[in-house]
């Protein structure tokens, strides 16, 4: 099915008009892109996309979601559908080794080793057996407020040494208890944390380059830890893609310093994200150590399966704030990576691998990710219209300008200083890309494009047909699809799927009422974390305004939403509770158990003696039925 509606797309897409790829994002004329916009927004211009007439032919009277909605919640607590049960699987500061102190704010860095890490975020089950699996989850930050008693008043060595421990990844092993679902198994061999001093090597075209060798490491390969690990991705060959995203948090200096434009395109300044572990660790200070900033802002790959591997920083993915890393193998055995940058106004990347994918010979497919080549979106539309083609434009030394008299002396600086390549280029400044999600049942891709106040309002993030809202408040979700199905295609064309809104403030008055998939029963905002199922479902997640007043009135605490691609039909699924964004969301292969993280609640879901935790929730069904079905 998905075969025919790739060649009736391809057929469309072939007899747009010629003079398609003309570029609107510098000479738009805002008042009529507005106009333009504005008879569109209240009508249907999901439907009116050249991807969604492709596509929609939805089978009769069989929605692909098959649950009540639910109402927005404010309530300190996760709300599923009738007939679903949430329960929590593991929570912070929960045991992973059957030693394992129990959670308090006095844990020492050593009692949290052993126990789950802080602010769970992406994460994927990676199965053993019909009884047995493996769960890696990133734990992408912590709280001082709940880490300590003090909430970090004052900072020792040994307090950085436990928030150092706090963050990284946790790979945890699961069992099928005798009721059938999944339970955390403390004595699991596979059992591990990563932390931000966990050892690690640099890998790849960047590997060893001068702008990576420090004190500590003269040969600029190896490294200690990872944090800020966003979201995640997975390989076929059973790893685990954990993604660094703002690394630049972690780093700061003692005398306020001018920090050069390459450093300072990445947010690197002398004051830090409030961590201060420069003040205790002297490879955060960026006075000391200038380099050892650069060694963060990778794709980091872990292989679950053996607790003694050394994690790998993939440096062919590029170095920027990444979010995660949606991988398939194209139909000419090429690794494929789709790879957000999340900060308003940065890009959406492909890293395209030189070597195929082998089936048959797992070790053969260690380090597909050390070779290939990075590229970075351009998108264009016919005047203002809010779909069109796109190209990837190649990310490799000596070309589209990358050269010394730029400022690019080799691929390893291109890696490094991606950023100021894919500005070099050309590419096209997004609202914030988040997650990048591929279709099982097409071709497929999507992009959480999540907010942006400065959109019409910085240079250079002017207005355009993929990000057309000024001060974007709500966020949207961008599609594609490559050229001919390929996804090595430098072609695609792309439509929006949704754009988020609110109808009950703004009744068909301007963009802010969202796209026509939007009603008063499913409003949200700041769409991040998104992800499918087996049978193609969209399953969104909100990282958002939960104010639940003014532009954001109805829209209640941050959420879990369900989409079907092909209709735009989009309904509630999940509420979580207050202060927490929903986000990371993994299957169990028959779909029946579906784990979703809870990320910083600020009451007192999953609380121990009053401090609340971040918390990986297990949804099931009643009747052990499929998800969403
Ligand atoms: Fe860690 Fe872009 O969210
Ligand atoms: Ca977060
Ligand atoms: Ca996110
Ligand atoms: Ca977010």
């Amino acid at each position: 099915m998905s075969h025919v509606e790739q060649d009736d797309y391809s057929n469309h897409l072939d007899s747009a008009p010629s003079d398609f790829s003309q570029i609107v994002e510098k000479g738009l004329n805002r008042r009529r892109f507005l106009q333009a916009a504005t008879a569109t927004s209240s009508v249907a211009f999901f439907a009116a996309s050249p991807l969604a007439n492709a596509m929609a032919r939805p089978p009769k009277n069989q929605s692909l979601l098959g649950f009540d909605a639910i109402a927005t919640s404010t309530q300190d607590t996760v709300v599923v559908p009738a007939g679903y049960k949430a329960e929590s699987l593991i929570a912070w500061g929960d045991p992973i080794h059957p030693n394992a102190a129990p959670f308090s704010q006095l844990n020492t860095a050593l009692d949290q080793e052993l126990q789950f890490g802080d602010n769970n975020d992406g994460m994927t089950f990676l199965p053993l057996s019909r009884q047995r699996a493996v769960l890696a989850v990133n734990n992408e930050s912590t709280n001082y407020a709940d880490l300590f008693e003090d909430k970090g008043a004052t900072l020792t060595a040994s307090k950085v040494h436990r928030a150092q421990a706090a963050v990284g990844v946790t790979i945890v092993e699961l069992q099928r208890s005798h009721r059938g679902d999944w339970q955390v198994n403390v004595n699991g061999r596979l059992n591990r944390r990563i932390t931000a001093y966990t050892e690690m090597e640099l890998t790849g075209p960047a590997a060893g380059d001068g702008n990576l060798k420090t004190h500590a490491d003269p040969t600029g390969t190896q490294v200690f830890g990872t944090f800020n690990n966003c979201a995640n991705g997975a390989t076929p060959w059973g790893t685990y893609l954990t993604c660094e995203e703002n690394f630049n948090g972690f780093f700061g200096s003692h005398n306020k310093i001018e920090v050069p434009e390459k450093d300072a395109r990445y947010g690197i300044n002398s004051g830090d994200g409030g961590f201060r572990w420069h003040q205790f660790d002297e490879r955060f200070d960026i006075e000391k150590e200038p380099n050892e900033n650069h060694r963060h802002g990778w794709v980091v790959e872990i292989d679950p399966m053996n607790p003694h591997s050394k994690p790998k920083k993939r440096t062919a993915l590029g170095r920027f704030k990444h979010e995660n890393a949606a991988l398939t193998i194209n139909k000419n055995g090429k690794v494929v990576v789709y790879l957000g940058d999340d900060e308003r106004g940065e890009h959406l990347y492909k890293f395209v691998s030189k070597n195929k994918y082998n089936q048959h010979k797992p070790e053969k497919n260690r380090d597909l990710l050390d070779e290939g080549t990075l590229y970075v979106a351009k998108f264009s539309a016919q005047d203002a219209e809010m779909h069109g083609k796109g190209e990837w434009l190649e990310l490799t030394f000596g070309k589209n300008g990358l050269t010394p008299e730029n400022g690019f002396n080799n691929q390893a600086e291109v890696l490094i200083f991606a950023r100021q390549a894919a500005t070099q280029v050309g590419a096209t400044t997004m609202d914030r890309p988040e997650w990048v999600a591929i279709n099982p049942k097409s071709d497929q891709v999507f992009c959480t494009l999540t907010n942006n106040k400065y959109r019409g309002v910085r240079e250079g993030q002017e207005v355009n047909g993929a990000n057309p809202r000024e001060n974007n408040i709500y966020g949207h979700i961008i599609r594609w699809e490559p050229k001919n199905g390929n996804h090595t295609s430098d072609d695609f064309f792309w439509d929006i799927y949704v754009m988020a809104g609110n109808p009950e403030q703004y009744p068909n008055t301007d963009l802010r009422s969202g796209s026509n998939n939007i009603n008063k029963d499913n409003m949200f905002n700041s769409p991040d974390g998104i992800g499918f199922d087996n049978a193609g479902r969209l399953w969104i997640q909100t990282d958002g305004d939960y104010s639940n007043s003014g532009n954001f009135a109805g829209m209640g605490n941050n959420q879990m939403l369900c989409g079907d691609p092909q209709t735009g039909e989009i309904k509630r699924f999940l509420t979580g509770p207050i202060g927490c964004e929903i986000t990371g969301l993994t299957f169990s292969p028959d779909n029946r158990t579906l784990f979703v993280g809870v990320q910083h609640p600020s009451q007192s879901f999953s609380a121990i003696n009053g401090i609340p935790r971040s918390t990986v929730m297990k949804i099931t069904r009643e009747d052990g039925g499929i998800i969403g079905a």
